[in-house]
């Protein structure tokens, strides 16, 4: 195959740039001093896109991205050999303050709005990924819809890229999920919560979340894997179940545990791993990054030891 072939795509429609500030103590009102500052780019694509080149993948970064504010993803494409192909749009990226304040345990967000798309940087959008298809077979579609944008966006371009021999991988929520799994993706990865919005109902127990993973493949779904954090993720495609968890043996920072999950799937993928590896290696990339500072996988030897511990069983 090809390495076009074997490139990831990754489509982030609503990247955000995260800042965080420590200040003890902080207060409303006061001038108040910065301990210590961090500016982190990600969004859901960006993530997996960082995820997908710790694991050795090469992967191409599109989606919409604030052409004011643009450096921070920059400098990360440039560390991480991440081809850039976002289109820009005029203003900037959303961002998103944490003020952390270590003396009273507390976290103070103050979220900007983000960029409003317009028809004439929809249609570019369309445009840009349908010209990545040609060459291109892996697509993984990750995170929100910003404003100006439709809900239906997912769905438009799994419609557009159906002709293609594409394969898309879509972690979204709400109505953009709703609205895609019409368009049959290759894989979701709805968390728990979000299968239970889409199906209208509370899933307790493993045959009520299995049933409702059935149905989406019964509706042309190729792969439903529902994350339930320290409870694990079910693997469900036709022919195969599976459930997968291991222990994290700690746990700095729950954030893109999802993503890590996604990128450790579609390698297993790439690398042409039956579903238990797959199921592993998602698993290890999730719990691995529980125990890194940001968004990070462990080394090599620690991530394979973590596999080696995930317990995946068939279920019925
Ligand atoms: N506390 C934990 N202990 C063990 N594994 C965990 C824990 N939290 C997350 N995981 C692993 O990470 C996977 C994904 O976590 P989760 O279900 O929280 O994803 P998510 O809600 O999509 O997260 P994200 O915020 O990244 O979108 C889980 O299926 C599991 O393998
Ligand atoms: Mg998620």
């Amino acid at each position: 195959m090809s390495d076009s072939a074997q490139t990831v795509v990754t489509v982030t429609l609503n990247p955000a740039i995260d800042q965080t500030a420590s200040i003890p103590n902080f207060t409303a009102g006061a001038v108040n001093r910065v301990e210590s500052a961090s500016t982190e780019p990600g969004g859901k694509g960006v993530n997996v896109a960082s995820f997908l080149a710790d694991l050795g993948h090469a992967s191409l970064a599109t989606g919409l991205l604030g052409s004011d504010n643009a450096e921070p993803f920059q400098t990360l494409f440039e560390r991480k050999g991440i081809a850039d192909r976002f289109v820009r749009v005029p203003g900037a990226t959303r961002v998103n303050v944490k003020i952390v304040d270590p003396a009273r345990d507390e976290v103070t967000d103050v979220n900007f709005p983000g960029l409003d798309a317009g028809q004439a940087v929809y249609e570019e959008l369309l445009t840009r990924i349908e010209a990545l298809s040609h060459e291109h077979r892996w697509f993984v579609c990750a995170g929100s819809v910003p404003r100006g944008l439709p809900a239906g966006v997912y769905r438009e371009l799994l419609e557009q890229l159906r002709g293609a021999d594409a394969r898309i991988v879509l972690d979204t929520s709400g109505a953009p999920l709703r609205e895609a799994i019409a368009a049959a993706p290759f894989a979701i990865k709805p968390n728990i919560e979000e299968l239970q919005e889409l199906v209208g109902r509370t899933l307790d127990g493993e045959a009520a979340i299995l049933g409702a993973a059935r149905d989406l493949l019964a509706q042309g779904v190729g792969c439903v894997v529902v994350s339930m954090g320290e409870r694990g993720a079910y693997f469900v495609e036709p022919g195969d179940c599976l459930h997968a968890q291991a222990r994290a043996p700690r746990v700095l920072s729950t954030v893109g545990a999802g993503d890590a999950m996604v990128a450790g799937w579609v390698a297993g993928r790439l690398r042409g791993l039956d579903p238990q590896g797959c199921a592993r290696l998602a698993t290890a990339c999730s719990v691995g990054t529980l125990g890194q500072p940001g968004l990070k996988l462990p080394p090599q030897q620690e991530l394979e030891r973590i596999g080696e511990g995930v317990a995946v069983r068939a279920v019925a």
